[in-house]
């Protein structure tokens, strides 16, 4: 028998990192107001640029504003490297006197009996190797001198596997015309279990025991705490959706317990010492067929682009067909108890776990909200104070979303119970410069048993349709966020949104077509980070000297454009972190060819000064960003090199990336340690 290799049902402007959505037609329309005054040009350009970013600001932090504008760009003295160029070569650059490892690529044996990588590895090996294509990522430090700090030398690497690409995980693509979404379909259309299995088990997070040697080099060492998280591996649900009757699965009937996590973008990291896993775009995992799909899967788009077909590997497993079908949302018996109808709620959340703890079952924390999620980022916890956190929803026309705990932080006894008590608010950016907080709440901001909100658990199932309805500011696609460690100002980037058409322009989003994206940053009122207003402004708009805005109002320059801006990153010294990633579409074309590859840029908060710090390989983005505590080591991921290797090329067995091993090997995605020889702190 034949197989062959087939496109999934990708919509086509997947490819642009743009996840399909409901029509303009729903959203809420008051932002619109303002764009019809702001043509893209008049936004960006000269004198006018100073009067709209005026426009666009704060009242407190127009003059700030006036005054960086009035002067040439500030020389920051937070920024002590030479930035580099673009580049289009397949390697990664970093600024003199620095270096960089390799370190944990993709098929790395990390845990059980160590299995070596070989492109034949199956995939049951496969769960015990570092997963595929790297995203966020942590650095818990183990012990050290300080102990406030922990060391700098030890310390455990949690990463994040976002996603994989089949035709380098299956020896069985080698030598055929395959794009890097193409799956293998036996001829009367089933997939291959253990090929299935693979792709699966590439998914996840990694926790690895790293340390560094007197020679300065990392590497990673075999630990009982070494682990793999997969799509198989159970959790147990937390909040108010535990329970839930739409929470009961034929796994578990009482609907307190789920199997694994997917599509784990970034991350986040509680003042209590755990980690976040963020699930994104896990709606492309399941099939559903028909169109009476309930709004908490519609809303999603589950069933639109089921782009890998794991159900379809239930007709070859036997009694493990279940692995597969789990992955079919389509009621086909009487009950929840009967099929997989509800298999798909127990995906889009923030996973929590304990990576010092090697059996901590996660837990899938309900109350931070159900969507895309990118990551979380707490706001400094402070002693008898709530707990505050922020989560983009990365799709476009999507929104911003906070969480406050119900109960005060208590450095004693924290935990991730914090996480099931609280409020979820939806960002509204209003076009002064000012931002309301909308409570998610039945009985607030029109959300009734009447339009299908008479709960926390309805809200929380569908948390995307109660933004809609609260009225949230539909975004260009949020990506990162950060918090700065000194102004407590929170900073959001948003990647593009290349459908925003000119009626839809407003303060917070102000291009249409955005190709480049933009980052936003707020101060909440009276710098209390629970509070439910705050004022906002552009920290910069991203894009070529033509098309761009910095903050003192000037257009990027050959040393600081970028688009695309995805990872947000503070260190401790206030260096804001920048990352990108240009769709794999679009990398070195059109307008994005003076952009070069995915780089990662760093920029001075105060003076708003950006500088190009690193650029990496043909085809990927970088991403994943964390410092050791003592910052003389910076951790980063380079994720899918070559995959704008064409399908011609493949079959002919050119890659667009050799990285990082640069032989007759797939290109890998792995995390970077960059130091310097001095030893000193990186980007200073
Ligand atoms: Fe997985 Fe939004 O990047
Ligand atoms: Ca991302
Ligand atoms: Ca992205």
């Amino acid at each position: 028998m034949r197989d062959t290799f087939v496109a999934g049902s990708v919509d086509p402007a997947l490819a642009d990192g743009a996840e399909p959505r409901r029509s303009p037609a729903d959203r809420p329309d008051f932002q619109t107001v303002a764009a019809a005054r702001y043509a893209r040009r008049d936004v960006l350009r000269g004198s006018l640029a100073l009067a709209v970013a005026s426009l666009f600001a704060p009242a407190a932090l127009r003059s700030a504003i006036a005054a960086d504008a009035a002067r040439p760009a500030a020389q920051s003295a937070r920024l002590g490297f030479e930035p580099v160029p673009v580049s289009a070569a397949d390697t990664l650059v970093v600024p003199k006197g620095h270096r960089t490892q390799v370190l944990l690529p993709w098929g790395e044996p990390i845990t059980g009996s160590h299995p070596e990588f070989t492109p034949q590895n199956s995939g049951s090996e496969q769960a015990m190797q570092m997963g595929m294509h790297h995203d966020g990522m942590h650095f818990f430090p183990i012990e050290g001198e300080d102990p406030h700090q922990g060391s700098s030398d030890d310390g455990l690497l949690v990463t994040n596997h976002e996603y994989m690409e089949p035709r380098l995980l299956h020896a069985a693509a080698r030598g055929r015309e395959v794009s890097a979404f193409d799956v293998l379909l036996r001829e009367d259309g089933s997939r291959d279990p253990d090929q299935v299995l693979k792709e699966m088990n590439a998914h996840g997070v990694s926790v690895v025991h790293i340390k560094r040697g007197d020679d300065g080099d990392w590497a990673s060492i075999r630990c009982r705490r070494n682990r793999r998280l997969t799509p198989e591996t159970p959790v147990t649900i937390g909040g108010p959706l535990a329970g839930d009757p739409r929470m009961r699965t034929p796994y578990s009937p009482d609907g307190t317990r789920a199997r694994g996590t997917l599509n784990n973008c970034s991350h986040g990291v509680t003042p209590w010492n755990t980690y976040l896993a963020c699930e994104e775009n896990w709606w492309l995992y399941f099939h559903h067929e028909g169109d009476d799909a309930p709004a908490s899967l519609a809303r999603y788009n589950v069933g639109r682009f089921n782009i890998w077909r794991w159900h379809l590997a239930a007709a070859n497993a036997g009694e493990e067909a279940h692995r597969y079908l789990r992955f079919d949302a389509t009621p086909r018996g009487d009950d929840a108890a009967s099929d997989y109808r509800n298999e798909a709620h127990t995906f889009g959340y923030v996973v929590e776990f304990d990576p010092f703890d090697p059996d901590s079952v996660p837990v899938k924390r309900t109350h931070l909200g159900r969507f895309s999620h990118e990551g979380v980022i707490f706001a400094p916890e402070r002693e008898g104070r709530p707990v505050v956190l922020y989560s983009g929803d990365d799709s476009p026309f999507e929104y911003i979303y906070k969480f406050v705990s119900s109960r005060p932080y208590d450095a004693a006894t924290a935990d991730g119970s914090l996480l099931d008590e609280g409020t979820l608010y939806a960002a509204r950016f209003d076009e002064d410069g000012s931002g309301k907080w909308l409570a998610l709440v039945p009985g607030e901001n029109g959300l009734k048993a009447e339009n299908g909100f008479a709960t926390v658990a309805d809200i929380l199932l569908n948390s995307r349709g109660a933004a809609d309805i609260a009225g949230a500011t539909p975004m260009d696609r949020p990506e990162w966020g950060a918090v700065d460690p000194g102004t407590g100002a929170v900073y959001f980037t948003l990647t593009n949104n290349k459908r925003r058409s000119a009626e839809q322009v407003d303060a917070v989003n102000p291009r249409k077509h955005n190709h480049f994206g933009q980052i936003v940053r707020w101060h909440e009122a009276d710098d209390d980070h629970a509070a439910t207003t705050f004022s906002w402004e552009l920290f910069v708009l991203a894009g070529d000297e033509d098309d761009s805005r910095d903050l003192a109002g000037e257009p990027l320059t050959a040393d600081s454009r970028f688009a695309m801006p995805d990872g947000l990153y503070f260190d401790a010294d206030r260096r804001l972190w920048i990352q990108t990633d240009i769709a794999d579409a679009d990398q070195n074309q059109g307008p994005y060819a003076p952009m070069g590859n995915n780089a990662m840029l760093c920029a001075d908060p105060d003076t708003g000064e950006i500088r190009r710090f690193l650029t990496g390989p043909v085809g990927q983005e970088i991403t994943g960003c964390v410092s050791t505590p003592d910052q003389t080591t910076l951790f980063i991921n380079v994720q899918h090199p070559g995959a704008t290797t064409s399908p011609e090329d493949f079959a002919a067995g050119r890659s667009s990336s050799r990285w990082p091993d640069y032989g007759d090997g797939p290109p890998r995605s792995a995390t970077v340690a960059i130091t310097r020889a001095d030893g000193g702190k990186i980007g200073s």
